[in-house]
C-alpha cells in the first residue's frame, strides 16, 4: 500500500500506515514535498512509476476535488484508489470514523440532532458527514456558519442552516467542530478569527445550550482560540481523540475490503482470459 499525500496530513496517512502494518501489508508513504514531483514530474507519471513497482493499492490525499475519482478512472487500472480527502469534495474514511463514533457514544441515529459548525464552505469533511448523516436516517442535521461560509445550495443535502450559534446548538446531542481552512480561501470572507472565535467559537457557556450528554467532535487538526475553547476540546464531552482511535479500525476495515475486490478482479480477469 502506497500512501500519496499532495497535501499535509497527521491522522489520516499515520492511521492508514497503521492500519496497513496491522493487517500485514507492505507501507510506502510518499513524501510528495520531497519526491521528483517537485522536478516538474506530473501527477500522473509520478503514480505510473508506483504502480511500475507492483503497488497494490494507493491512499491519495489531493487539494482538488476529485483528483481520486479521476486517478481511479485515467490512471493504474490495476491498483484500488482510496480517497484521503480531496479538495473540499469528500473525506469518505473521516465520515465514516465519524458514524462510528457517533455510533460508540449514542448508540443509534434515531432522533439525534448533530450539528455541524465552522467552515462549511471549505470542508470535505462537512460533506461526507452530512451525506453519511442523512444515509443512516438521522432526522435533525444542522449547520451553523456564517453566511460568507455556507455553499449555494446547502439546503439540498437535507440539512437546516442556522447563522446563530444559541439557536444552533439548543438541544443537540452531538457537535461536530470544523477548523477555518485558511489555505483553501481566496478573498476575506471573514472580518478576523477573533470575530469569528466571538460569533461561533464552542466555548463551555455556549455548549450548556446542548443536551447535557452531548458530545463534541472535531476531525482536526483543531485550532484552539479559534474554533475551539482548550477547555471544551480537553473537557469531558470531547471525543475527539477516541475518533483518532476508531479511524484505525475504519481503514483497517476499507483497506481489506479494497483488497477484497482487487482479489476477486484479478481472479475474474484471469477466468476470462482463459
Ligand atoms: N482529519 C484529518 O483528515 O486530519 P489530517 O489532515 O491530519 O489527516
Amino acid at each position: 500500500m502506497c500512501n500519496v499525500f499532495f497535501e499535509n496530513s497527521t491522522r489520516t496517512r499515520t492511521t492508514f500506515e497503521l492500519a496497513a502494518q496491522r493487517l500485514s501489508a507492505d507501507v510506502i508513504t510518499l513524501n510528495v514535498s520531497t519526491s521528483s514531483a517537485s522536478k516538474g514530474e506530473t501527477l500522473l507519471d509520478t503514480l505510473r512509476n508506483l504502480e511500475a513497482m507492483a503497488a497494490d493499492m494507493f491512499v491519495v490525499r489531493h487539494g482538488d476535488s476529485g483528483a481520486a475519482h479521476f486517478i481511479a478512472e485515467h490512471v493504474c487500472p490495476q491498483v484500488a484508489i482510496i480517497n484521503g480527502g480531496d479538495g473540499r469534495h469528500a473525506h469518505p474514511t473521516q465520515g465514516m470514523l465519524d458514524m462510528l463514533t457517533i455510533r460508540r457514544h449514542k448508540g443509534s441515529f434515531e432522533n439525534l440532532s448533530v450539528a455541524i459548525v465552522g467552515d462549511i464552505l471549505h470542508s470535505r469533511v462537512a460533506r461526507s458527514n452530512m451525506l453519511a448523516l442523512k444515509t443512516l436516517g438521522c432526522p435533525d442535521i444542522r449547520v451553523i456558519a456564517p453566511k460568507t461560509l455556507l455553499p449555494i445550495g446547502i439546503e439540498q443535502y437535507g440539512v437546516k442552516v442556522y447563522t446563530d450559534m444559541t439557536e444552533g446548538l439548543k438541544d443537540v446531542d452531538v457537535v461536530i467542530m470544523l477548523r477555518l481552512q485558511r489555505e483553501r480561501m481566496t478573498g476575506g470572507l471573514l472580518p478576523s478569527e477573533g470575530e469569528f472565535y466571538r460569533l461561533f467559537g464552542l466555548t463551555t457557556a455556549r455548549l450548556a445550550g446542548a443536551k447535557p450528554d452531548c458530545i463534541v467532535m472535531h476531525p482536526g487538526p483543531i485550532n484552539r482560540g479559534v474554533e475551539i475553547e482548550s477547555a471544551v476540546a480537553d473537557g469531558p464531552h470531547s471525543v475527539i481523540l477516541n475518533q483518532v482511535t476508531y479511524g484505525i479500525a475504519i481503514r483497517m476495515a476499507v483497506l481489506s475490503m479494497a483488497m477484497s475486490g482487487q482479489t476477486a478482479q484479478r481472479q475474474f480477469e484471469q477466468e476470462n482470459a482463459q
